[in-house]
């Protein structure tokens, strides 16, 4: 069935879709880690694998099952456009690639949904942990089917802080060092995951207070930054403006802390 660009989809609808191909994917991926898996090298660090290719795949037939001709902006194989549509899906097949290639158990499956171009659906699975993460806009934040909330942290000094850099990261000074450095002298603790979509929503989930990075894609952050939001965090650019997930800047906090981390964002650093 066709859906026309005036058409008006349940979020429960949106959500169970999309919460079906998450975890199917994480199957693919959980199967994967028994046969075995190609990996290619899409650049120097920047691994890709089959397990990428079959999740992804995965995840598109499930959704192309119910919505046959929405756009879907997927990591590996970049936008399908069927029609003109409201929504459109925004996924991450295998967020951790390189977790997931050394057998280190931390990545993920992203599937975000926009409607108009504002993020309303975000779903994330950990296959390893079985653990769900959803989001519907206005109706908060759940890890497998229980409420979560941000963390009450105020002070940078008592904070849990996450980053992660990007593949470009031996080719460029702009690599996020600088920032790292100068935090880590800051906080209580500053961890790399090597999952920016789990990175959302440990601090979602209160694990961490606090995320940032430079040079994320638009699958990285769709369905966690709704997921961030209906847990009651806050997230901006770098100046404290509006997020896009077209934009490659990302703050996201509990709220109370977020001044704190674009103050030491926006330092001065030149001698
Ligand atoms: C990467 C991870 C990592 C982040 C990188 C991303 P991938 O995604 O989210 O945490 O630091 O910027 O590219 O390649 O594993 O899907
Ligand atoms: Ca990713
Ligand atoms: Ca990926």
């Amino acid at each position: 069935m066709s859906q026309a660009p005036s058409e008006n989809i349940p979020l429960d609808l949106l959500a169970s879709v999309a919460t079906d191909a998450a975890r199917q994917a994480g199957g693919v991926l959980a199967e994967c880690t028994q046969t075995g898996f190609r990996i290619e090298h899409k650049q120097i660090i920047n691994l890709v694998t089959d397990a990428d290719h079959q999740a992804e795949q995965r995840i598109i037939n499930v959704i192309h099952k119910t919505f046959p001709t929405h756009p879907i902006l997927a990591e590996e194989r970049g936008l399908t456009r069927q029609a003109p549509s409201r929504y459109k899906w925004v996924i991450d097949p295998l967020d951790g690639t390189t977790n997931f290639v050394h057998g280190f158990p931390a990545y993920c499956v992203s599937i975000g949904v926009e409607r108009d171009g504002e993020g309303i659906i975000g779903v994330i699975y950990d296959p390893t942990r079985d653990e769900l993460f959803t989001a519907q806009v206005g109706q908060g934040a759940y890890l497998n089917g229980v409420p979560i909330s941000v963390s009450t942290t105020e002070h940078l000094g008592q904070a849990l802080l996450v980053t992660g850099f990007a593949y470009d990261i031996r080719e460029t000074p702009n690599n996020n060092l600088n920032h790292f450095a100068r935090f880590a002298l800051k906080v209580q603790g500053l961890r790399r995951t090597g999952t920016a979509a789990l990175d959302l929503c440990y601090v979602a989930a209160g694990r961490f207070d606090g995320f940032w990075e430079i040079k994320l894609n638009p699958w990285d952050m769709a369905a966690g930054v709704v997921i961030l939001r209906e847990a009651g965090g806050r997230v901006t650019d770098f100046n404290g403006a509006l997020h896009s997930i077209y934009e490659q800047e990302l703050v996201a906090s509990n709220g109370p802390i977020h001044q704190a981390i674009l103050d030491v964002l926006q330092e001065d650093v030149t001698p």
